[in-house]
């Protein structure tokens, strides 16, 4: 099943990369340049996601679908004496440093792939990195990821070294973890690396072997919105963190190492961490029927499950916010086949699977209950399953 891949090939299909991301790429070079004052030795692109089921259930060794959105963060980059940062996010500056230890901000994103790629034993030196990306920023998209995983194709292919993309996803994921400091597991990095134009990406996040399973909304007379309720995020990081404790003593309670491994009938005295643990037996559940619906050629058919999903991580997770909740319920008042937040939660985005013939009716539906609760006004956009990350020039 899992198809190793190297990190300085194309796009696996033999396709023309997406034009999207050469455009980016593009303006990388043209910015690298004005910045640098030479030229870069190639660019690369890497997408944000949308995870289409399996939420939490990363790091608790469970299943997962992503797919790879067409917004990328694209990396013009060359070796040089020191390293040298530059983004058109990043207000102008070009953060220098001699040695990729303690970087700050946006660039630490970098830094920490260059630090995270050394430990893992693939030498890299200095090098200069200019980023363009569109994955919008705090949408729950994985703009970070983006960065990262751009960076880490960059990196590879200037230093010669050929990285399996599985474990250059654990690669990226360690730089989060341990450089930039966010204790997330291994979905962003992943979704970023190894998804494929077209389809949504099953992985086993205890092997990370995977499946790419056809996911053509369009084809179906479909549409997959994505809502950014633009709501900020509130105590991200420390709620991530409570439900990975809360993970962990669930799982030691039952004597298992992981979640993932606890028994369908699994239960605990404690309220909290029996809800906690109900979402994740039943999420992962819900991945693998997802799998078996989209196999089976039904697209429409996995909107309840979609609508369970968020139920489980509104309910027994609490994990949502009045802003996705209210972005999911106008949708499937307003006739959507389904529709769950996606991504860590507190804020970011919602999806809606719809008819395509719906989907000005839902969106108006949207933006009118977020107008009607004094929310802010959320960012609603169609997403196709793009390509993953991509060597581009
Ligand atoms: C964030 C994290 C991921 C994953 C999701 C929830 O996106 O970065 O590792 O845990 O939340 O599924």
């Amino acid at each position: 099943m899992p198809t190793p891949e190297n990190t300085t090939g194309h796009r696996r299909n033999g396709a023309e990369p997406d034009a999207h991301a050469a455009a980016l790429a593009a303006t990388a070079v043209e910015v690298f340049r004005t910045q640098f004052g030479a030229s870069p030795a190639g660019a690369w692109a890497a997408p944000g996601r949308v995870n289409l089921i399996g939420e939490h259930t990363d790091y608790n060794e469970g299943f997962v679908m992503p797919f790879a959105l067409p917004f990328y963060a694209a990396a013009a980059a060359a070796k040089a004496d020191t390293w040298e940062f530059h983004s058109t996010h990043g207000g102008g500056a070009i953060v220098r440093s001699e040695t990729v230890e303690g970087v700050e901000g946006w660039a630490a994103y970098l830094a920490g792939v260059a630090w995270a790629m050394n430990e893992a034993g693939y030498e890299v030196g200095p090098a200069r990195i200019a980023v363009h990306s569109d994955v919008p920023h705090g949408a729950g998209l994985s703009s970070s990821a983006a960065l990262e995983c751009a960076a880490l194709l960059a990196l590879a292919d200037l230093h010669g070294h050929t990285i399996d993309r599985a474990e250059a996803a654990r690669i990226a994921r360690r730089a989060e973890n341990e450089y930039v400091g966010a204790p997330t597991g291994i979905l962003d990095q992943s979704a970023s690396l190894l998804c494929e134009e077209g389809h949504a990406m099953f992985m086993d996040c205890r092997d990370l072997a995977r499946e790419q399973v056809p996911f053509n909304v369009e084809e179906h007379g479909l549409t997959m919105l994505v809502i950014d309720t633009r709501a900020p995020h509130r105590h991200v990081d420390g709620e991530y963190a409570s439900r990975r404790a809360d993970c962990e003593e669930a799982a030691r309670l039952l004597g298992v190492d992981f979640l993932r491994d606890a028994p369908a009938d699994a239960h605990l005295d404690d309220d909290r961490l029996n809800r906690r643990l109900r979402h994740i037996l039943t999420e992962n559940r819900r991945v693998l029927s997802t799998m078996d619906v989209l196999k089976g050629g039904s697209v429409a058919g996995i909107g309840e499950l979609l609508t369970a999903s968020h139920v489980s991580m509104r309910d027994d997770y609490e994990i949502s916010s009045v802003e996705l909740d209210s972005a999911v319920d106008a949708a499937l008042g307003a006739g959507a086949l389904g529709a769950r937040m996606t991504g860590g939660g507190f804020g970011g985005s919602a999806i809606a699977l719809v008819e395509t013939a719906l989907a000005p009716k839902i969106e108006a539906a949207v933006m009118a209950a977020a107008k009607a609760a004094a929310l802010p006004r959320p960012q609603v956009f169609a997403a196709r399953a793009a390509a993953g990350a991509h060597r581009v020039l």
